[in-house]
């Protein structure tokens, strides 16, 4: 009969002795295995007389719990030390540089921005602002759109859930609602420039649900379309820095201007990026027309007396054109990449004396 003393030291010399958890494992089914030497002795016990089977059967299964919780034991000893070997091999020193740091950058869109006020400044223009929630009566309304009229739809509005009084509250389509508020609170002549955020539930290659407009507005006596015309030609020769952009004016309708137009710059699309004065294709960049005279009288100004122009362009689309960026979605995705591409730096500040870019 197998001494179980001899076995336990055997196995227990075996347990101390393993050297990683998979040695264990193997001490632990050659000996508490299904066909392992401690469980093979338990299978003996059928052939014993009742008396004997119950003093070897308590001396067996006391000798497996030992062996058990010896490898139970070995078992957290042999973890604990793999994990601190993991440790010491896997050491960080989270003060240590990283091997690449971002420096922050003006975002194109702000830097186009600056670019657009500067120009404007030099021309004349003071920078006027309004809220980006506004109400029907200065997005609409005021701006000539009928009550129900399809057009309120066109823009794709996103609606606030309606006030108690009905009213519905709406993040501005346009930046023509500071037109409104600049006509009701100063007395013409005016000349504004107002930039700021859009929104539109729109999104493709040339189109994000918020985007950035700079509005336009000029209300003096006797201001005509050559006005009009010859302000954007001017502005957009400037942006462009150079002298070689086309653009094209073509019949449109707003509302809130009568005569309209839009203005679109000649670009070439083939290359998979944009780039302009050259080209077969036209990109839209603003929407522009001679203020309608029931703006001007929804804002007490007598169209008898004062007539004005007024304009709207996209300054992500501009800035598209300009650094030829192939997708106006990218601008807003936040990619450090990107941003890293096409930001700009923080002492770049355009002004006319050391230039826009
Ligand atoms: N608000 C118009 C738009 O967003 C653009 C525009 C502004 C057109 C001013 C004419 C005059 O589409």
């Amino acid at each position: 009969m197998t001494d179980l003393n001899t076995l336990e030291s055997d196995v227990l010399a075996q347990v101390a002795g393993a050297a990683d958890l998979s040695a264990l494992d193997a001490v632990r089914v050659a000996a508490v295995g299904k066909t392992g030497s401690i469980s093979g002795l338990l299978k003996t016990l059928g052939a014993m007389s009742p008396d004997e089977r119950k003093e070897r059967g308590a001396a067996i299964n006391a000798l497996r719990d030992r062996v058990q919780s010896a490898i139970t034991e070995k078992k957290a000893s042999l973890e604990a030390a793999e994990l601190d070997a993991r440790l010491a091999r896997e050491t960080l020193d989270l003060t240590l540089p990283g091997p690449y740091r971002r420096k922050g950058s003006v975002h194109p869109t702000m830097q186009v921005m600056d670019e657009m006020v500067s120009i404007f400044a030099d021309m004349g223009f003071a920078v006027a602002e309004g809220p980006d929630i506004e109400d029907d009566f200065h997005n609409f309304t005021a701006l000539n759109f009928p009550e129900k009229h399809p057009a309120r739809e066109m823009h794709d509005t996103f609606f606030f859930e309606p006030k108690e009084t009905g009213e519905r509250m709406l993040l501005r389509t346009h930046t023509s609602p500071v037109q409104v508020r600049t006509m009701v609170s100063q007395k013409p002549p005016i000349r504004i420039i107002a930039p700021g955020r859009t929104y539109r539930c729109d999104s493709d290659a040339t189109h994000t649900p918020m985007f950035h407009q700079v509005e336009g507005l000029v209300i003096d006596k006797g201001i005509h379309m050559g006005h009009l015309k010859w302000t954007l030609e001017t502005f957009i020769a400037r942006f462009f820095e150079t002298d070689a952009v086309t653009t094209q004016f073509r019949p449109h309708h707003f509302p809130f201007t009568e005569p309209s137009a839009e203005m679109d710059v000649q670009c070439d699309r083939s290359g998979g990026e944009i780039k302009i004065g050259q080209g077969s294709s036209w990109l839209e960049i603003l929407g522009c027309g001679m203020v309608h005279p029931n703006v001007l009288r929804a804002c007490g100004i007598d169209p008898d007396e004062y007539q004005g122009f007024a304009f709207g362009m996209g300054v992500d689309r501009l800035g598209m054109l300009k650094y030829g960026m192939p997708d106006l979605r990218d601008m807003f995705a936040s990619d450090s990449r990107w941003l890293a591409h096409y930001g700009f730096s923080g002492f770049a500040a355009p002004n006319p004396a050391s230039g826009l870019s």
